[in-house]
């Protein structure tokens, strides 16, 4: 209730809507309020919701395959919003169980609250391997290595716009009667990103630009010397993104496993994601200089680079089923094979990357 009453104080204070990207900024990430900042469960069964590196240890495990061909026991890992820190977990077990352990496992994360978690999941679970892990406040100069983001993008500040006759505007956050209601700002949006053609899209018609992913390329580009990008996300390319059937957008919310689409809800207490459209943050990419190194399904990712091994090693039996139904919810497509995508930026760096050896999509974005 008070992170509702800052919010609608600070429309109140402006006497005009705020966009939704800063209504999604305080939601989630207010200083002492934000769900993110907040020491509510958020994932796994007792949360709100379940990722990937939630579901199943063999997440983990085969991105780090995928990391080894970048790692050469010298450069370093960046994970950026590490969640519970399982996936630094599985990564740092996998790569010591491969021999090929980073110089150093950087965490960018947020969040004070999911910092101690982290320290904590990794000190339980790989704790000769904690020596290896630090946690940084901004990103770091000069790096070289292996950037992850996992479910990172779409929990970043996006803008809402809505098709009225002949122009798109911007849809804030307005407060009426001390509630908090969609209100369209009064000129019409022009932005620098892919917009939809307006002329196949009838009115009324919503999407979301993801406004802070986009700026976040920039300056990750900037930090980065050598290295590849990993970012993994549930999204799509821009043709799907701006289909006419998706005519409410892709906003979702997440409350005690309940997907819902109403963000004035549970302030601070649900999760509040939008979906990310790989076309743009692939645009924004190549404009500031990385190469795409290739785009496809987390499916085709994980097959591509054996994610059925561990299956195969796996002589006990009940151990085995237990396996494949992880196996099944990372790759089927209704859960998240298809969902799910992996984008892989590259700077300096000619490297074939065996994620994208059975499917490369890039042509599609
Ligand atoms: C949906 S969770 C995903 C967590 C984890 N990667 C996983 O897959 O389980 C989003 C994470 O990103 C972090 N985060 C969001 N924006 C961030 C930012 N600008 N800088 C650092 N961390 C951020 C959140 O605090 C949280 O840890």
């Amino acid at each position: 209730m008070i992170l509702e009453q800052i919010i609608k104080d600070s429309i109140i204070q402006k006497s005009q809507p705020i966009g939704f990207d800063k209504f999604m900024e305080l939601a989630l990430y207010h200083k002492k309020f934000g769900y993110y900042r907040s020491p509510l469960q958020k994932f796994g069964a007792k949360g709100d919701f379940i990722t990937a590196p939630e579901t199943s240890n063999l997440f983990g495990y085969t991105l780090a395959l995928q990391c080894q061909q970048i790692i050469n026991n010298k450069n370093c890992i960046l994970e950026f919003g590490a969640g519970s820190g399982l996936l630094a977990s599985q990564i740092l077990f996998e790569l010591n169980r491969l021999d090929n352990l980073p110089d150093k496992y950087y965490i960018l994360e947020i969040s004070a609250s999911l910092k101690q978690e982290q320290k904590n999941t990794i000190k339980n679970t790989v704790p000769k391997l904690l020596n290896k892990v630090v946690w940084l406040n901004t990103l770091p100069e000069n790096f070289s290595g292996v950037i992850i983001a996992n479910e990172v993008l779409d929990a970043m500040g996006s803008k809402r716009i809505i098709k009225k006759e002949t122009n798109f505007f911007e849809l804030g956050v307005g407060c009426k009667n001390n509630n908090l209601e969609w209100q369209s700002f009064e000129k019409p949006y022009v932005g620098n990103t892919i917009l939809p053609d307006i002329k196949l899209l009838k009115n009324g018609y919503i999407t979301e630009i993801n406004t802070q992913a986009i700026a976040w390329i920039n300056t990750l580009f900037d930090s980065i010397k050598k290295g590849v990008v990993l970012l993994i996300d549930y999204g799509m390319s821009s043709n799907e993104y701006f289909h006419h059937q998706r005519e409410e957008g892709t906003l979702k919310t997440y409350y005690k496993h309940k997907i819902g689409n109403n963000p004035f809800l549970n302030i601070g207490k649900q999760d509040i994601s939008v979906s990310v459209n790989f076309s743009d943050i692939a645009l924004q990419a190549k404009n500031s200089g990385f190469e795409i190194a290739g785009y496809t399904t987390q499916a085709m990712f994980l097959m591509a680079l054996d994610i059925y091994q561990y299956l195969r090693n796996e002589s006990d039996s009940y151990k085995h089923l237990v396996l494949l139904q992880q196996i099944k919810q990372l790759l089927l497509p209704v859960t998240m094979g298809e969902n799910f995508k992996v984008l892989a930026l590259t700077k300096n760096t000619k490297v074939k990357l065996t994620g994208f050896k059975e499917q490369d999509l890039s042509h599609t974005l």
